[in-house]
């Protein structure tokens, strides 16, 4: 049985090691494809893999058909937008991802670039603090969860829409739910995006949404940029002088935005907040171990092509 990594942006080596020792005490091989620049290194490697465990790598239908002893693909993160889900269900082929196993290192960069944006990028000149000031979280996912966590730390207000989520459920976590996402956005100074790349969610924070902030509101996404809706981001910024946009997420337009807002806008080059050990271990490790009782014991429960 053989069991392939294939992250084009790599785990931390402690965390290979970690995956490595899992897989082989299952008495399967392990095979490791990093920092891969070619699709058909992809298509070369997954030829011969029982298994996969990926990050944001695209697996669509090309890549599953490639590899034709293909049983399960193992998202090691939370988003599985990367996945061509109903390619791997034709083939047979489960798919599962690693929720909450990454989500603090996300939470903490969040604070990362939030420090970042109102201390003006470190320039020098006078910011803001983020104690008292609202956060709306938009989607309170396990993301989410560890956002408000910190938030409260730093002395925010903290508020949260989910359409998925029960009032009560997030008020047991000193949270105020908001009854729709205008309000959210109506509501807080500063927006912390954590929504999926869905059909639904794609684009859909756009001009109607963005009007909706107070003047020197801040973004920050660290989910995906498929959410945005670009182009009425850049005209929102134009006549928004005091909004910041920061990113994990470089945007399609970024050299857009970097020449347009050099002083209110900030991209990460590479998604990052995922990339720490703890998080490679957690979510590496978490699929190792997936794949193993998914093949020893038939277990489905992290499935996400149902
Ligand atoms: C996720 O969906 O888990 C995060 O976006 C992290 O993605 P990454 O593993 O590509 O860093």
């Amino acid at each position: 049985m053989k069991v392939l990594i294939a992250t084009d942006k790599p785990f931390a080596k402690i965390a290979v090691d970690g995956i490595r020792k899992e897989v082989e005490a299952a008495g399967f091989e392990l095979a490791l494809l990093e920092k891969y620049t070619e699709k058909q290194q992809l298509l070369d490697a997954v030829a011969d893999a029982d298994a996969i465990i990926i990050r944001s790598d695209i697996i669509d239908a090309e890549v599953i058909a490639a590899a034709k002893q293909l049983k399960i693909v193992v998202r090691a993160g939370a988003g599985y937008d990367n996945v061509n889900l109903d390619a791997a269900t034709k083939a047979g082929v489960c798919v599962m991802n690693t929720p909450g196993q990454n989500s603090n290192a996300v939470a903490e960069l969040v604070f990362g670039l939030l420090v970042y944006a109102v201390r003006n990028f470190y320039n020098g000149t006078s910011g803001t603090e983020l104690k008292g000031k609202k956060l709306g979280i938009h989607a309170y996912g396990n993301v989410g969860r560890n956002v408000a966590r910190i938030a409260k730390g730093f002395g925010m207000e903290v508020y949260a829409y989910d359409m998925y989520c029960r009032d009560e459920d997030i008020k047991a976590e000193g949270v105020e739910p908001t009854c729709s996402v205008k309000t959210l956005y109506q509501t807080c100074d500063i927006i912390s995006v954590h929504i999926p790349a869905t059909a639904e969610t794609k684009q859909s924070i756009n001009a109607e949404l963005l009007e909706m902030l107070p003047s020197k509101a801040i973004m920050v996404n660290t989910a995906r940029k498929e959410v945005i809706h670009e182009a009425d981001m850049v005209k929102f910024m134009e006549s928004h002088p005091d909004f910041k946009y920061i990113t994990d997420i470089l945007p399609a337009n970024h050299a857009e935005m970097l020449e347009k807002f050099p002083n209110r806008y900030f991209s990460t080059p590479k998604k990052m907040g995922a990339q720490t050990a703890e998080a490679n271990i957690n979510a590496g490790i978490a699929a190792a171990q997936q794949i193993i009782d998914f093949i020893k014991n038939g277990n489905e429960k992290f499935r996400v092509n149902k």
